[in-house]
């Protein structure tokens, strides 16, 4: 451009520089007689879009010829942020639906009286529904077999039916020099905390507060003021069985009772 227009310049300047006048003051055509036909907005702005920029750029000759500045199409605007507003607005109009419909007990007087009578039915039949199905407490059966007496060696304790039915099983002959079989209920005499059998001392000790007892259930330390209780043992189709529904407290003269031991020869 800048070159067309020092080669116009210098046609039109010749003449008066060759003799020896002054340069005339330069005078603008109008535009549209000089220009030829001008590229409307549209055309613009398809050529943009197509990727045809340069060739638009080159187009307006005319009027550069002419001394008009081209008409320079403006870029295209970035695409407004306009998508993410389209996604929240359902879950505005969701989110206030919701509230609506949360509130609408609570519009009036009336409304709320219903809410509230259909609620505390509601409950009452709910109150009524668990009181058809009652607690049910599942407890071992207090009648078990524990297997033969060959089972049980002579001076030992078992543990095998402790955590399972709360008993030791014990044989011994340190009880008056009897070859006995009984089943101590395993519940200290003193608060009723659950001893333990220690076999290297040959002792149930009470950890809660140092309660000892013999192999045969006979207190001989601690606060403990009792031996621990028997319970019912005998012999059912060749099996010990132990029936914990009844107990024999030594201090009471119910250990001679023959159902709280089995005797062997
Ligand atoms: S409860 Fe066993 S010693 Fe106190």
């Amino acid at each position: 451009m800048a070159a067309i227009r020092a080669k116009g310049a210098s046609a039109a300047a010749s003449p008066a520089v060759a003799a020896g006048e002054s340069a005339p003051v330069a005078t603008v055509k109008p535009v549209a007689a000089a220009a030829g036909p001008r590229p409307s907005v549209q055309d613009m702005l398809k050529a943009v879009r197509e990727g045809k920029a340069g060739a638009m750029a080159a187009a307006p000759a005319p009027a550069v010829a002419s001394g008009k500045a081209p008409v320079v199409a403006p870029p295209m605007p970035s695409k407004p942020v306009v998508a993410s507003r389209k996604v929240e607005q359902p879950r505005r109009g969701f989110l206030m639906a919701a509230i609506v419909v949360a509130c609408a007990p609570f519009s009036s007087a009336f409304n709320l009286a219903w809410t509230s009578i259909t609620a505390v039915t509601g409950i009452a039949t709910l109150g009524t529904a668990r009181f058809m199905f009652p607690n049910v407490l599942v407890e071992p059966p207090s009648k078990f077999k524990v297997g033969p007496a060959s089972d049980y060696p002579l001076n030992s304790v078992s543990n095998k039916w402790k955590d399972q039915y709360g008993v030791w099983i014990v044989h011994t002959d340190q009880y008056e020099g009897r070859n006995l079989i009984v089943a101590l209920a395993s519940v200290c005499t003193h608060l009723g905390c659950t001893p333990s059998w220690l076999d290297g001392e040959q002792k149930f000790k009470c950890p809660c507060h140092g309660s000892g007892f013999y192999m045969t259930g006979v207190n001989f330390e601690g606060p403990a003021p009792r031996p621990l209780e028997r319970v019912g043992l005998r012999v059912a189709e060749g099996m010990l069985e132990v029936d914990k529904s009844v107990k024999f407290q030594e201090e009471m003269g119910q250990w001679v009772d023959a159902a709280s031991f089995i005797e062997l020869a």
